[in-house]
C-alpha cells in the first residue's frame, strides 16, 4: 500500500510549517510546490534529513512545477500576499484570486480526485476561487480558519480561567475577518458554559481579542503573519480527513440551507470532516444575536466573493 499524498502550494512561513507539521505525523509524503527557484527544494531536503532524527519516513519533495503533485489526495494552498501598506483589500483580493486561480487550475488538472483545502486570504473568498475553477464539488473544497479562530478563542480561555486548552470546547463561525462570530453559547469549559465562568465584561474583552488575534501578531512580528496555529490547524484538517476521523470542526464550506443567510456562500460553519470531505454541514441552535452576527458576517463574505466575480475571476 503506497502512502497518501499531500500538496502544498506556497512554501513560505504557512505552507514550510504545514509540510514540517505533515512530514512529522509520519502517515503521508509531502510535496511542496513554489515559485520561488530553489526555495521549496531547499526545505524539502532539510525535512527529508530531519526524519532521522524525528524517525518519519514520510518523503517530502520540492519544486517549482507541478508533475511531482500527480495522484494528491489533499492540495493544500497557501500560495498568495499578506496584505501590504498602502494595498487596498480589492488589490489584495486581485493578485490573490489570480494565485489561487493559477495555482488550483495547475494542481486539479494533476490530481482531479484530490481534496482541496485553502489558506490564503481573503479566505473565505479564496475558498470560492477555489471552488468555482476547480469544478470539484463542494464536499472537497474547504477553507481553514475557524479552527484557527477557535484555537485563539480557546487559548484566551484557558490562559484566563488556568484550565488545560483540552478542556475548551469552542466555536468561531462567519468569515475569517472582523465580523468572525465566537459562538459563546457553545463554547464551555470541562462541558460548563463559559458564560458561568467568566464575567460577562472580561469575555466581550476575550472576544475581541479573539476577533483581531491575527492583526496581534502581526503588528507583534512586523515581517508577517501568524504561521504556527494556521499550520496547525490545516493539518488537524487533514488528519480528519485522511484518517477518516469525522471530527466536527469549523471551516469555510458551502452553506447548504441550515444557516440564515449563508447559503451559496462559503462561509465558517461546524462541518464533519471525514474521507469523503465535507460529510456533513452541521446544525448549531445558535442564540439570536450570533444567528444574527452570522448573517452580517455572512454579507461581508458575499461582497468579497461579489468583488471576485466582479474582477472576472
Ligand atoms: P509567505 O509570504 O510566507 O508565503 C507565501 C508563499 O507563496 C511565498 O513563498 C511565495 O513565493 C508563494 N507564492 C506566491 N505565488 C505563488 C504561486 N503562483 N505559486 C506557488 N507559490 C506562490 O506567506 P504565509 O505567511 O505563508 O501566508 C500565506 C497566505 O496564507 C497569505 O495569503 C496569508 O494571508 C494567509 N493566511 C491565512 C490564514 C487563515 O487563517 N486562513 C492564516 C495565516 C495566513
Ligand atoms: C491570521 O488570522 C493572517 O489570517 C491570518 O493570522
Amino acid at each position: 500500500m503506497s502512502r497518501k499524498k499531500i500538496t502544498v502550494i506556497g512554501a513560505g512561513n504557512v505552507g514550510a510549517t504545514t509540510a514540517q507539521r505533515l512530514a512529522e505525523r509520519d502517515f503521508c509524503d509531502v510535496v511542496l510546490v513554489d515559485i520561488v527557484e530553489g526555495m521549496p527544494q531547499g526545505k524539502a531536503l532539510d525535512l527529508m534529513q530531519s526524519g532521522p532524527i524525528y524517525g518519519y519516513d514520510s518523503k517530502v519533495t520540492g519544486t517549482n512545477g507541478y508533475e511531482d503533485t500527480a495522484g494528491s489526495d489533499i492540495v493544500v494552498i497557501t500560495s498568495g500576499l499578506a496584505r501590504k501598506p498602502g494595498m487596498s483589500r480589492d488589490d489584495l483580493l486581485k493578485v490573490n484570486a489570480g494565485i489561487v486561480k493559477d495555482v488550483t487550475l495547475k494542481a486539479i488538472a494533476r490530481s482531479p480526485q484530490a481534496l482541496v483545502i485553502v489558506v490564503s486570504n481573503p479566505l473565505d473568498a479564496m475558498t470560492y476561487v477555489a471552488y468555482k475553477h476547480s469544478k470539484l464539488p463542494a464536499n472537497k473544497v474547504i477553507g481553514m480558519a475557524g479552527i484557527l479562530d477557535s484555537a485563539r478563542f480557546r487559548a484566551f480561555i484557558a490562559m484566563e480561567l488556568g484550565v488545560s486548552v483540552r478542556d475548551v470546547t469552542a466555536f468561531v463561525l462567519g468569515g475569517h475577518g472582523d465580523t468572525m462570530v465566537p459562538s459563546t453559547k457553545y463554547t464551555t469549559v470541562a462541558g460548563i458554559p463559559v458564560e458561568d465562568l467568566i464575567p460577562r465584561d472580561r469575555l466581550a474583552q476575550i472576544l475581541e481579542r479573539t476577533a483581531k488575534g491575527g492583526a496581534e501578531i502581526v503588528s507583534l512580528l512586523k515581517t508577517g503573519s501568524a504561521y504556527y496555529a494556521p499550520s496547525a490547524a490545516a493539518v488537524q484538517m487533514c488528519d480528519s480527513i485522511l484518517l477518516d476521523k469525522k471530527m466536527i470542526l469549523p471551516c469555510a464550506v458551502l452553506s447548504n440551507g441550515k444557516y440564515e443567510g449563508c447559503d451559496g456562500l462559503f462561509v465558517g460553519l461546524p462541518a464533519k470532516l471525514g474521507s469523503g470531505g465535507v460529510e456533513e454541514v452541521v446544525k448549531f441552535k445558535l442564540a439570536p444575536n450570533e444567528s444574527e452576527a452570522l448573517k452580517r458576517s455572512a454579507a461581508a463574505v458575499k461582497e468579497l466573493c461579489e468583488a471576485v466575480d466582479r474582477l472576472g475571476f
